[in-house]
Parts: C-alpha cells; sequence; structure tokens
C-alpha cells in the first residue's frame, strides 16, 4: 500500500466518530493494513498468570538491517518516569548499534521516536500535541520515520487514535517489545506502512540490549520490571506488565560494570522495587540481600527509587543502616494522608504504618532524608481529609514532594469512581499543599546552613554557566564556584546559603576524590 492509499483508508476511517470508537475500541483495524497488526488490550494486560518469566540473552541485530542507519539521524523524546528514560537508552543503543547517530536537531533527524508516559492525561496530551506538531515535517520530509512507543502505545484508546487521526505515524511499539525496534523498524522504513506492534502480556526479561547511557557519572540499573500493585488510580500496572525480577548476578554484574566505567552513582530502578526478588522461584532473596552484596562494590553511592511502604523489610533498613555507600535518602510515597482515601487508593497500608515505618527507618538512619508523592482530589477527598494528608506533611517532614492533582485513567477502577472534586478544588488544595511543600523544603535547608557536606559534583549549572552543580548524599542540590576537574568527584562543601530548593556553597576541599 503506498502513502496515497494508505492516506485514503485512513480518511475513510475517520468517518467514524469518536463515538464509534469508543465502543469499539477492540476493533481489528488490521484490515486497514496490510502489515502485521498487533493492538495493545488492557483487559489481556491486567491479566496474572503463574507462568515463568523468560529472560532472554540473546538479543542481536539482524543482520539485514546491520549498518541500515549508515549517514542517518534519529531522535528520541522522552516523556515519562526514569524507566522511561531508561528504555530510552536502549533504543538509543540499538539505533546507534544499527549504524544510526544521534541528534538533538528535529530538522536533521531521519527517525523521530516519542516514548511516551501515561501516568496522566496532561502527560499524555503533550505528546499528542508534538505528533501534531511533527505532521508538517512528515509532508514536507516522506522519508522520515515517526515512531510513537512507551506507555501510552499499551493502550487501545492511544493506538486507535493514532491510527484515526495522526495516519502520519509510521510506527507504533510498546514496552514489552522495545528489542523487536530493528524489525519493526525494516517494516517501517520499507513498507511504508503504519506498523504497530504492541505486546499485552506480562512481560520477559531481554538481558543484553544495547544501551547508550545519557551521563558518565550517575547511571541507572534496572532490577526489577511491572507492577503488581494496581493501587486504583494507576495505569503502570496495565502498560508494564506483571513484577518481574532481574536475577540478583545480572544486577550485580551490571554495578560492577558501572564501577569499573567510573560510574558514582547509581539508582536501583523498579516500579516497587521493595518487592525485588518476590518472584525468583529457585532463591529466597530480597532488596536487603541485593543491597548487602551491592555495598561491597566500589561506587560511592547507590540509591533506589521507587519503594512501596508495603514491602519496606527490617532487613533492608538493616543493611541501609550500614551507610557506606548506601546513601541516607529515601522516596516513600504514600499518597495521602487520609486512611479513607488511601483504601479508596488500595495502596493497603495506613497512615500508622506508614509513620511507623518512617519512624523506624529514622531510628536506624538518623539523618535520613525522606521524599514523598501525594495525590490531591481523588474521588471523594474532602477538606477534612486533604488537611489530613496536611497534617502528614507536616508529621514528617519532609525534604520535598512530588505532587499531582488526581488524573482519572481509563481502564483502572478509580476511573469508574465518581470524579467529583471540582477542578478549583484541586487546584486549590494543590497550592496549599505546595506552600506546605516549598516551606519544610526551605526549612530543612536551613538547618544546612553553615555545615560541610560531601558533593558529588554533576557538572555546570544550567542556571550559570560560571557555576558548578552537584548533590548531597541527601540528594540535595549545591550549587558551588570550582574546576571543571572536580567534575565527577566528590569533594567538602561549606554551605554557605540556604535557599527553598537548593544550598549554594563553597569548596573547602580544592582535589576531588575520585
Ligand atoms: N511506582 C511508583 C509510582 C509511579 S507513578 C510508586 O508507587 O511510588 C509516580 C507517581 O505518579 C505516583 O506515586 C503517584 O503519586 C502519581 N500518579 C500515579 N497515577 C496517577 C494518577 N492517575 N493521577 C495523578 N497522579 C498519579
Ligand atoms: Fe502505580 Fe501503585 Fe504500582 Fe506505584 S505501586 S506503579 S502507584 S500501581
Ligand atoms: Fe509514565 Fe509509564 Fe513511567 S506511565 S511514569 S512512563 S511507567
Amino acid at each position: 500500500m503506498n502513502e496515497d492509499q494508505k492516506k485514503q483508508q485512513v480518511k475513510a476511517m475517520e468517518g467514524t466518530s469518536s463515538a464509534d470508537v469508543k465502543s469499539d475500541q477492540n476493533k481489528d483495524y488490521s484490515q486497514y493494513f496490510q502489515t502485521s497488526y498487533t493492538p495493545p488490550d488492557l483487559k489481556q494486560a491486567k491479566k496474572r498468570g503463574k507462568e515463568d518469566v523468560s529472560i532472554l540473552y540473546n538479543f542481536d541485530i539482524p543482520e539485514d538491517m546491520q549498518g541500515i542507519g549508515k549517514g542517518k539521524k534519529f531522535l528520541i523524546r522522552t516523556y515519562g518516569c526514569q524507566m522511561n528514560e531508561h528504555d530510552s537508552e536502549n533504543i538509543a543503543g540499538i539505533l546507534l548499534q544499527m549504524g544510526f547517530e544521534s541528534t538533538a536537531v528535529a530538522e536533521n533527524a531521519d527517525i523521530i521516536l516519542l516514548n511516551t508516559c501515561a501516568i496522566r492525561e496532561n502527560a499524555e496530551n503533550k505528546v499528542f500535541g508534538e505528533i501534531g506538531n511533527l505532521k508538517p515535517m512528515k509532508l514536507e520530509n516522506p522519508g522520515l520515520i515517526v515512531g510513537v512507543c512507551g506507555c501510552m502505545s499499551q493502550e487501545e484508546s492511544v493506538v486507535n487514535r493514532i491510527l484515526q487521526k495522526h495516519p502520519h505515524v509510521d510506527l507504533i511499539f510498546g514496552t514489552h517489545n522495545i528489542h523487536r525496534l530493528p524489525d519493526l523498524l525494516k517494516n517501517a522504513i520499507f513498507s511504508k506502512e503504519m506498523v504497530v506492534e504492541v505486546w499485552s502480556k506480562e512481560g520477559d526479561i531481554i538481558e543484553n540490549m544495547p544501551r547508550a547511557r545519557k551521563g558518565k557519572i550517575q547511571g541507572w540499573v534496572n532490577i526489577m520490571y511491572g507492577c503488581d500493585k494496581f493501587c486504583t488510580y494507576c495505569i503502570v500496572p496495565y502498560t508494564r506488565g506483571k513484577e518481574r525480577s532481574r536475577r540478583p548476578e545480572d544486577v550485580i554484574e551490571e554495578v560492577r560494570h558501572l564501577a569499573r566505567s567510573g560510574y558514582k552513582d547509581i539508582t536501583l530502578l523498579g516500579q516497587n522495587v521493595n518487592a525485588y526478588g518476590k518472584d525468583l522461584v529457585d532463591m529466597e532473596y530480597g532488596l536487603g540481600d541485593l543491597m548487602e552484596e551491592i555495598r561491597k562494590i566500589d561506587i560511592p553511592r547507590v540509591r533506589f527509587t521507587t519503594s512501596h511502604p508495603r514491602d519496606f523489610d527490617d532487613h533492608l533498613i538493616e543493611v541501609l543502616a550500614k551507610g557506606g555507600n548506601m546513601v541516607e535518602h529515601i522516596h516513600l510515597p504514600v499518597q495521602s494522608g487520609s486512611n479513607a482515601v488511601l483504601k479508596l487508593m488500595a495502596r493497603k497500608y495506613t497512615r500508622e504504618h506508614y509513620v511507623e515505618l518512617a519512624n523506624k527507618i529514622k531510628t536506624a538512619i538518623p539523618h535520613a532524608s525522606f521524599t514523598t508523592d501525594i495525590i490531591v482530589g481523588f474521588p471523594n477527598e474532602t477538606e477534612e481529609q486533604f488537611e489530613d494528608t496536611l497534617s502528614l506533611m507536616r508529621e514528617m517532614n519532609y525534604d520535598s514532594a512530588y505532587t499531582y492533582i488526581y488524573s482519572p485513567r481509563d481502564g483502572t477502577p478509580a476511573a469508574k469512581m465518581e470524579d467529583n472534586v471540582p477542578m478549583e478544588v484541586k487546584k486549590e488544595r494543590l497550592q496549599r499543599l505546595n506552600a506546605l511543600v516549598n516551606e519544610m523544603s526551605a526549612a530543612n535547608n536551613l538547618a544546612y546552613q553553615g555545615k560541610v557536606v560531601e558533593v558529588l559534583v554533576e557538572g555546570v549549572s544550567k542556571k550559570n554557566e560560571d557555576v558548578l552543580m552537584g548533590r548531597t548524599r541527601t540528594n540535595k542540590l549545591v550549587n558551588f564556584r570550582g574546576t571543571d576537574a572536580s567534575i565527577g568527584t566528590l569533594i567538602q562543601v561549606k554551605v554557605t546559603n540556604a535557599k527553598t530548593w537548593s544550598l549554594d556553597g563553597e569548596v573547602v576541599e580544592t582535589v576531588g576524590v575520585n
């Protein structure tokens, strides 16, 4: 099918109203396209079976795709969380291995991939805006490949909308089949048809995909994929499949490799890292055991994200309390301070459990810094329940918090609840919450005034190129004047001025420790 035929067929589809599409989400659109068409299915993605997870170590670029990118450039835009960033590093790695070069300039690109996020409606709107923006570029340069991947691709409503309204998109793939990119790209390049392949399975683990890491100081190491928590508001368990842990030996080898390559700060990644190991059928092994091993590796800082309070066990706290390269920063999303709201969210802990856990951590690690995530305006949230969140914030004295207005996600249980808190009220609550977060952050930063802290120098400040920036072990941003030679080293800095969101300081030790 050539471009014109494709446009005509999609035009025919545009005749359907959006209401038809809604009632017709499982419709097989493959009749419109000749290529193999695997659509997503959120209901299928929800299933959790007992079958073993396959761990595949045999990623390879097919022979006929090797070198195909010579002289061509790619651009990846990443919209989501660290996991999404991590996927972009894999995608970039694959494209580089195929001979493509990376570019930051859209006009120079032969492939533009949007690695999307489905967590809130505004994340999705941004992507649809960008898909629209790319249309003139595609019309001017029909050879350009426009691809959509990431979490939005896992939603059938999104794929249907792209099929109907954005025929200039060439390729849609999901979070479970990134390793199929070479083949999918081949189809997209040579057949000129929209290629859609999204797997709604529980997921495998692909071990040896190439990786083009973004930085040389900080690195991400995925320790597990997926999520089985099914918090009622959240789309992630549907877009990322079931919880599945990488083998400890694979994780440890990757951390060792990063240590040998000079990385200084490692973040272990997962949607719910505290569930690490639960699915490893042949061993009793958890995050605490993994951290105990990683503690022995010569890398100055190790952190992890994200923790679910429910699976945070005593062994992990014991290991973290040993210090060394285990930093004193715990991101522990609470979502709400009201037990009634927590119950509706199916977080499966109470405010009291959460505080008890946090106190246990604080006793074991006295200078630990806590950060959190909060959702305001969940269905039925009353003013009083929101005030419970404010009081929990004060009780916990967080260093900072990511705060969000609740956004209904199609296919989740909460989306069936009446979204009955008016938008003005949601916005007003968010403002009050943010004011409190700012106040706490400023007060906590003030405690650093005059103190000498260890800073990992990350680079030149984005705001002022005469100034360097780095972070404390507790993840506080510090700006100071220094020499570029210290980038990538640990130095001692005296805090001279504490601001709301950052600290200014002076270097007290000029030679960094490598
Ligand atoms: N796995 C992580 C969260 C990933 S999503 C965890 O459980 O901590 C990051 C944050 O986005 C969540 O903690 C939550 O605060 C927010 N979030 C998730 N779904 C949302 C929704 N439907 N509306 C608003 N915020 C949401
Ligand atoms: Fe979403 Fe809850 Fe899983 Fe986090 S733990 S990814 S909020 S379902
Ligand atoms: Fe977004 Fe998917 Fe991450 S929905 S937050 S990119 S797991």
